[in-house]
């Protein structure tokens, strides 16, 4: 079966958007050029024995340099939108406020160039880079740097809001606050149980003020936030509870004040004194309405009870199912669960219509006679993609979907050591080659869009 006559067989509604994604401190590289100052991330993966192989994204994919044809690059994939983020450090370098006039002119050109390729631009406040200045002040702990952050959203829904097609406030902030206080695992690599939750509630504050400042400016720019919501199962019947608390925790404390303005109820018992004073206070000003959310999702969590009674809330461990297929990080592909993540979540919450903001697969194929065969991927693609149409077709409001990630890039902690990209990069070259999967991908948006095929 030839790629166009797979991925005909998709049944997608005809204005769903199809996209590639991307992070600044992943692709940008020039850590240092041009006024940018340090984030947590530029601390990290300098500290040694954090980021495996000791890499650092201060080259990166070098896109700071060659935006222009990292552009042509996504048009060539035929997709209608690109969704990167912001490096607040590039744009407020220094805790003073100023802006940093190279770092505007350099997102003026990304975002202005998307237009002139007919892509929408869809924009992300915080892929944690926290620039190193507000976490020596307090981090997300501290107010100020709620109002730090607030003040920032306003300044790009003033400067570039008639030119954004969305701009959300946090993608993941499950992983800026537990993954990176809770499990030690990103930046700053803490292990701390009540940092985390101060962190978690810091965060959700800039959100809802960052929402309230960019609406104040710009009413109709449609705003929201990235979830990476865990698709989370038991793993034998009699693990039921844990999957609840583990769904209570982990899905909970984000999607219940952020969409019905309170904490989820068990949690709010268990963790109590842990919790911030004024946790509940700050609820009317978290829960503000959006006009979309995103889903990231790249694979199911199966959960039983913590193997010690003593374990702190919510006293769950995930266990690794060995009959399942894994991708080349590890993470077992899934794709129905996707689906029904979908219809859980839309039972559970209030949620607005969703976009798919990230998907896919970490396989390292190598450049093989000028191409990479990455059939996996292509197929890992291909399935959630219908897992997404099957979600659609039961009545769940997805509006579109995103492609991690547009090149292989700095993976967190991981280096460059796995490799998420529809296009292969050689580091030592920069050299860009499309992957089997990219060329799947170009054909499909392609035949979703209509649009006549580009020439060679
Ligand atoms: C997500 C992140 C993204 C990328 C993918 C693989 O959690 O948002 O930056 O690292 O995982």
């Amino acid at each position: 079966m030839t790629a166009n006559e797979s991925s005909n067989q998709i049944q997608l509604p005809d204005n769903f958007v199809f996209g590639v994604a991307t992070a600044a401190y992943q692709i940008e590289g020039a850590a240092s050029e041009d006024g940018r100052t340090a984030s947590i991330w530029d601390t990290f993966s300098h500290t040694p024995g954090k980021v495996l192989n000791g890499d650092t994204g201060d080259v990166a994919c070098d896109h700071y340099h060659r935006v222009s044809s990292d552009l042509d690059l996504i048009q060539q994939l035929n997709v209608g939108a690109y969704r990167f983020s912001f490096s607040w450090s590039r744009l407020f370098p220094t805790a003073g406020g100023q802006v940093n006039q190279a770092g505007l002119d350099f997102y003026d050109r990304l975002i202005d160039g998307c237009l002139e390729r007919n892509l929408q631009p869809f924009a992300t406040l915080y892929h944690w880079d926290l620039p190193q200045y507000l976490y020596d002040n307090g981090g997300w702990e501290s107010k100020e740097t709620a109002l730090a952050f607030a003040n920032y959203a306003k300044f790009i829904a003033d400067h570039f809001g008639d030119r954004l097609h969305t701009v959300v406030t946090f993608n993941e902030p499950w992983c800026s606050s537990i993954l990176s206080y809770l499990f030690g695992v990103h930046a700053p690599g803490l292990k701390d149980l009540p940092k985390t939750l101060s962190v978690i509630h810091g965060q959700h504050i800039a959100h809802g003020l960052a929402i309230q400042a960019m609406r104040a400016s710009k009413s109709d720019l449609p705003l929201g936030i990235v979830l990476n919501a865990q698709a989370v199962y038991p793993i034998g019947a009699q693990t039921n509870g844990a999957a609840v608390r583990h769904h209570d925790f982990h899905n909970g404390l984000f999607f219940e004040p952020l969409f019905h303005g309170r904490y989820p109820e068990q949690a709010v018992k268990a963790l109590a004194p842990l919790l911030p004073k004024t946790f509940m206070d700050d609820l009317p000003t978290i829960a503000q309405p959006l006009d979309f959310w995103g889903l990231n999702y790249y694979t199911p969590t199966w959960v039983t009870d913590a193997a010690s009674a003593d374990e702190l809330y919510p006293a769950t461990a995930e266990v690794q199912r060995d009959d399942v297929t894994r991708t080349d990080i590890g993470w077992e592909v899934k794709a129905d669960c996707l689906t029904e993540l979908l219809k859980r979540l839309y039972a559970d919450y209030s949620l607005p219509p969703c976009y798919i903001t990230e998907n896919g697969a970490a396989y390292n194929h190598e450049l093989v006679e000028g191409g990479v065969d990455d059939l996996p991927r292509q197929e890992y693609l291909e399935q959630h993609i219908k897992a997404v149409a099957a979600a659609i077709s039961e009545g769940i409001d997805v509006k579109g979907y995103f492609a991690w990630s547009l090149m292989d890039n700095f993976e967190w902690a991981e280096g460059y050591s796995q490799r998420f990209g529809l296009v292969h990069v050689d580091y030592s070259t920069q050299q860009r080659t499309v992957k089997r999967s990219g060329h799947w991908y170009a054909d499909l948006c392609q035949s979703h869009r209509g649009l006549s095929p580009l020439s060679p």
